[in-house]
């Protein structure tokens, strides 16, 4: 069975880094067997959580059906201040009120592309807590690509080392996109 995978940079920026780089990683994604639907981060903009709900904003139900189409997520962040963007928590909030756990039992890979040299890990290791608390297998390894503002201009080529490191942790997280989608 054909591995499915969602794709999301979590950026609303018409110039984004991080969707910039997610074009980078979904036809590797493709090369490795997957099938790949990019989905609209402002399609999913949702209003503040405010503790009490009776039903998904429309934004979060988007995503919410996605995922659950899906077997797992290549997801884009930028780092904000070492940690996770606060619109990305927003939506994760929302998504674990609904009943339907869209997260859980799929898998992610973290992705981020950042100004800085340290390539937005800190803020990607935030990313991972909520997600791995709704249920989501995220992938040991998280690619953060540093410097991007001059290496990850529209068109341009990453870096050999990035790009090798990008298509083998790509490659290997169908493959285990794979092994734990079809093992229930
Ligand atoms: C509120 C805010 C906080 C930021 N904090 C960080 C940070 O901690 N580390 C970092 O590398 N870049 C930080 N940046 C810069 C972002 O990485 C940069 O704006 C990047 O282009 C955002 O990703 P995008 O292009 O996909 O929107 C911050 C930007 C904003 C607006």
């Amino acid at each position: 069975m054909t591995v499915s995978l969602l794709a999301l940079a979590a950026s609303h920026r018409a110039n984004s880094l991080n969707r910039t780089l997610l074009q980078h990683a979904i036809p590797l994604a493709e090369q490795a067997g997957a099938q790949v639907r990019q989905l609209d981060y402002d399609a999913c903009e949702s209003p503040l959580y405010r503790g009490e709900h009776t039903s998904l904003p429309q934004g979060a139900q988007y995503l919410a059906d996605a995922l659950l189409a899906h077997d797992g997520l290549l997801l884009a962040s930028p780092e904000y201040n070492w940690s996770i963007p606060a619109g990305l928590k927003n939506l994760i909030d929302w998504l674990s009120v609904d009943p339907r756990a869209p997260l859980r039992g799929r898998t992610a890979l973290l992705l981020c592309a950042s100004p800085s040299a340290r390539g937005g890990i800190s803020g990607l290791q935030q990313v991972r807590v909520p997600l791995e608390l709704l249920g989501m297998w995220v992938y040991p390894q998280m690619v953060g690509i540093g410097d991007a503002a001059n290496t990850l201009q529209q068109g341009a080529l990453l870096r050999p080392k990035d790009q090798l490191y990008l298509q083998n942790t790509v490659q290997d997280f169908v493959r285990a996109t794979g092994a734990l989608s079809h093992a229930h």
